[in-house]
């Protein structure tokens, strides 16, 4: 399993730091941009990653919030993306969601957090529990 990463210039910063640790830890990086902290789409970085998730990576996308990115990965059937602030929301979103894409917001959390968070959402296996199952079942069919 490859981790792939990407941001937007609000999650640059943060994207250049983690593929740094993730690297020092031995994940294998791909490293899907953007490159410099100038003004970029967040959908254009998020739709990159998400494609490495379908070849079956494992997802890391950051902006300012996070949230762009979630929502944008959240529109690619087969990703499972997850925004988490704390430790305990990486590892549930791995736990119970069995998300593939863990999204962050360089502006709302710091870099060693975000570290904490990263390992935790990486290390975490999945529940597969019938009622687990069943409920990410009913996410994938989205009907009303
Ligand atoms: C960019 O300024 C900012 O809107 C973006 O990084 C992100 O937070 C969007 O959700």
């Amino acid at each position: 399993m490859k981790v792939s990463i990407g941001a937007d210039h609000g999650g640059f910063h943060l994207k250049e730091f983690l593929g740094e640790r993730l690297s020092e830890a031995g994940y294998e990086v791909i490293d899907r941009g953007s490159f410099d902290p100038s003004p970029v789409d967040y959908p254009d970085i998020a739709f990159k990653v998400a494609a490495d998730v379908l070849n079956g990576n494992r997802g890391i996308l950051i902006c300012g919030t996070g949230i762009g990115m979630c929502n944008a990965a959240s529109r690619v059937e087969g990703v499972i993306a997850a925004l988490c602030t704390n430790e305990y929301m990486g590892r549930m979103a791995r736990l119970h969601n069995d998300a593939n894409v863990l999204c962050l917001g360089a502006r709302v959390m710091g870099d060693e957090l975000a570290w904490d968070v990263t390992r935790a959402f990486l290390e975490t296996g999945t529940m597969n529990d019938d009622k687990y199952i069943r409920r990410r079942e009913k996410v994938a069919r989205g009907c009303i």
